[in-house]
């Protein structure tokens, strides 16, 4: 029985309740955060936190929570859910109006909820046996603010499902330029080189992108680029990865039915994910 958190209490997942003209529920008017913790352990707490702060503060919802709060809270949901390998879901929306309007109201208390559900283990960096991905593209049909990790992800749920059965949708601007994937960010090796697209508005500036670029900058033998990477670039890549806090870095073999390289996980791809396994509680 998974023990979820709600406005203040915590109690089994199926007896939570909110109004039906909760705003996340009308509008997608919410912010939320997905924490990975693998036997007690969260990745990225801190940044994932910083996101959220900015996500509220973009959209104009006042919640006077502090990092401690949000800490008290994660444990709690780890301790109360066995505390293995668990995504941690944090969701805030702007709370429950008296009726529909589109107008931001004054004075209501956000909707605070949480729960978390299974991962699986953490990736070993062993070409061997990791799990690979297969990808299609497609145009980005989204907005113009996916810098903002919104509760509004229809965009992203058709995207992701547009696949014909490959696991991602790997997405481009209309000036032939990689934006991320449906719910993942995009790298890209050539000759050694590592590159993925810049944080802007196109792009969830993504936890686990950040540490992989701080991981890999920290040690030095990989060289990484920020930067516009091209469909033609992806396309022609020697190796691809997804990156994301339920998959850390994920090897790409194959984009619209043709192999990257070999159609295997690559040498970089094994030594990236070995380094993201060292240093990702560092963070
Ligand atoms: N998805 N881009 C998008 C559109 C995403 O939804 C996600 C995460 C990422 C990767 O971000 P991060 O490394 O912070 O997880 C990039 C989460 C896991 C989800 O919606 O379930």
């Amino acid at each position: 029985m998974t023990i979820a958190y709600l406005n203040g209490d915590f109690l089994p997942l199926e007896q939570a309740r909110i109004s039906p003209l909760d705003r996340g529920f009308l509008f997608g008017d919410g912010i939320y955060e997905v924490v990975p913790s693998y036997g007690g352990r969260m990745v990225g707490f801190g940044p994932h936190m910083e996101r959220m702060k900015n996500g509220l503060a973009a959209i104009d919802i006042k919640l006077d929570w502090d990092e401690a709060q949000w800490h008290k809270v994660c444990d709690e949901l780890i301790e109360k859910n066995g505390g293995g390998d668990l995504g941690i879901y944090l969701h805030v929306s702007r709370g429950a109006d008296n009726n529909r309007n589109h107008a931001y109201p004054q004075g209501i208390e956000p909707t605070v909820f949480g729960y978390t559900f299974d991962i699986p283990p953490a990736p070993v960096a062993d070409r061997g046996t990791t799990r690979t991905f297969t990808v299609t593209t497609t145009q980005d049909m989204r907005w113009k603010r996916c810098n903002i990790k919104s509760t509004a992800l229809l965009g992203n749920v058709i995207h992701y499902n547009q696949g014909d059965g490959s696991d991602e949708t790997v997405l481009y601007n209309a000036a032939g330029e990689i934006t991320e994937a449906a719910a993942c960010n995009v790298f890209i090796v050539k000759d050694g080189v590592v590159a993925t697209p810049d944080t802007d508005h196109q792009i969830l500036p993504g936890i686990t992108r950040l540490l992989l670029v701080e991981i890999l900058r920290a040690d030095g033998s990989i060289p990484v680029e920020e930067r516009v990477v091209t469909l033609d670039e992806l396309r022609h890549a020697d190796e691809v990865w997804l990156t994301s806090s339920t998959k850390e870095v994920g090897p790409v073999v194959m984009i619209d039915g043709a192999p990257v390289g070999e159609g295997e996980p690559g040498p970089v791809w094994e030594r990236a994910q070995a380094l993201f396994s060292e240093f990702k509680y560092d963070y």
